[in-house]
């Protein structure tokens, strides 16, 4: 009789802190027979919620095919694989590949969505990413480095929208970074932060301005596992600023008591428009 075949997880770890793990992720680290797991941002209490006898890997040190090799040894054996990635798998996360191989090999396979440790920095620094009457879009890209960017992709071309914008995988080019943001459209003063490891203990958050950020981050010494987050958004001062008619600081519609939108009738005129009719988001 052939064994049946195993699965394979794909679990998103969170940016670090365990307790940012999803429920459903833990469930999958607890049941998994064999863990291969990103031992450079995956914190290593993660793997704590191992079983007893689980067969666990650092895949730091491993390639795409030494990786593949131990994910089908164990599959054919009919176990459980969780193979933990950092924050959500789906960014940076190099699982296309990954997915690539396993569908050819016809192994069933599932993804469990994790934080993505942008998300977690923007918590940490206490932001809304889209600012009521500011920037209401967010890009997420990285610097050009080893990889090159596609064409309408590089740095200018993305920050000459001005929207908030998060960069993966480019504190260690912050003087490339800044000139290029500079030359776009934002400006000296443009709020910036540098968010090394959020999560871990060994956390460091650097909040400032395009000015002198790159300066910060070369002192700071720390020229990877951070994300750069620039953009009105990254303003400290904004959660201090009281929103008047007078003074132009908006508040978001969604609670406002004279909006009216599918789940509440507000005090005020009744939109016509496609928001009124929103769900609310
Ligand atoms: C290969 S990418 C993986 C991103 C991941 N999939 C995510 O959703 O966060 C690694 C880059 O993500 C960012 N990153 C991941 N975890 C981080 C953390 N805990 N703190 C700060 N930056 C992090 C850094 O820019 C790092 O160089």
């Amino acid at each position: 009789m052939t064994q049946p075949q195993g699965k394979v997880y794909i679990v998103g770890g969170g940016p670090g802190d365990p307790e940012l793990l999803t429920l459903k992720a833990k469930s999958v680290i607890e049941s998994a027979d064999v863990i291969i797991y990103a031992d450079s941002l995956v914190h290593p209490s993660v793997v704590d919620f191992a079983k007893p006898g689980a067969e666990v890997h650092g895949s730091k040190t491993l390639n795409l095919g030494e990786i593949m090799d131990l994910t089908l040894a164990a599959v054919r054996q009919g176990k459980t694989v969780a193979r933990i990635q950092s924050g959500d798998p789906s960014i940076y996360g190099a699982v296309l590949e990954q997915m690539r191989l396993l569908e050819a090999e016809h192994v069933d396979y599932e993804i469990i969505p994790g934080v993505c440790s942008a998300f977690a920095a923007a918590a940490r620094l206490k932001v809304e990413l889209t600012v009521p009457g500011g920037p209401q879009s967010i890009i997420m890209t990285r610097a050009e480095g080893r990889v090159s960017m596609p064409d309408g992709e590089q740095l200018k071309d993305l920050a000459a929208h001005g929207t908030s914008l998060i960069l993966f995988l480019s504190v260690s080019r912050m003087v490339s970074v800044v000139r290029q943001l500079l030359e776009a459209g934002y400006t000296e003063s443009t709020p910036v932060a540098v968010v090394y490891r959020v999560g871990w203990p060994d956390e460091i958050v650097i909040r400032s301005t395009l000015s002198d950020i790159a300066e910060k981050v070369r002192d700071g010494k720390f020229t990877l596992q951070a994300l750069v987050m620039v953009g009105e958004a990254m303003d400290p001062n904004l959660i201090h600023q009281v929103p008047t008619a007078a003074n132009g600081v908006a508040s978001s519609h969604l609670y406002s008591s004279d909006y009216t939108h599918l789940y509440r009738t507000g005090d005020g005129e009744s939109p016509d428009d496609e928001e009124g009719g929103s769900d609310g988001d």
